[in-house]
């Protein structure tokens, strides 16, 4: 289901958006939601989110979770980094899955780029005690700058990265694969 929250101001309340009290995980940049339906289903007992900015490609997630009969999974269309900042609420997330965000390649538009200081103090303000944030990307220009933006903070350990098996990709894993590239993953969690 595509959520539209009652304003843009207040924030969430998970238990009114998932009808339930249960862990939150979040698809930032869902995409077409391929990883999305998979990890939902693989989880029925945690709630899912999926965000991404495109309607269209909501549109075709609502799809597949319908499709899927999955009742764990809501849709929001909104710029990702106005929902951490504004309308998630403190330690409140289980964890973040961050695959293949825009990288922004050209230096002028680095600044586009989700991976800031201050994104990285929203992961943590958000995540509950021992929350994950799980990134992946082909370019390997951005991950460098991932990598020790995540480990500057005191906030978090790195851990080995989500091992998933080949049904979860997303699909610009795919796309990525079948051209031979390398893809980067990590997982850190806050402590
Ligand atoms: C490169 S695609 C990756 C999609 C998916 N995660 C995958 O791996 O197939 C990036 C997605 O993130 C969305 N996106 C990028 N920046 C965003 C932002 N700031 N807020 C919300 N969605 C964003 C785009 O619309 C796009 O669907």
């Amino acid at each position: 289901m595509i959520y539209q929250p009652a304003n843009y101001l207040d924030p969430l309340d998970w238990r009114i958006l998932f009808g339930r009290e249960a862990p939150v995980e979040i698809d930032v940049g869902c995409g077409k939601g391929n990883f999305l339906t998979w990890v939902a289903g693989t989880k029925p007992e945690h709630n899912f989110l999926g965000v991404d900015r495109q309607l269209v490609r909501l549109r075709k997630v609502d799809k597949k979770v319908k499709r899927a009969g999955l009742t764990n999974v809501r849709l929001l269309r909104l710029e990702f980094t106005y929902l951490i900042e504004r309308l998630i609420p403190d330690a409140s997330v289980a964890a973040y899955y961050i695959f293949f965000p825009d990288p922004w390649p050209k230096r002028r538009h680095a600044a586009k780029r989700l991976f800031q200081p201050a994104f990285v103090e929203q992961l943590r303000r958000t995540l509950a005690a021992h929350g994950a944030v799980n990134v992946a990307t082909d370019n390997s220009p951005y991950f460098e700058q991932i990598v020790p933006l995540m480990t500057a903070s005191v906030h978090f350990n790195a851990e080995s990265p989500l091992s998933l098996p080949e049904e979860a990709r997303t699909e610009f894993e795919n796309i990525f694969l079948s051209k031979g590239d390398t893809i980067h993953r990590a997982r850190w969690r806050k402590k």
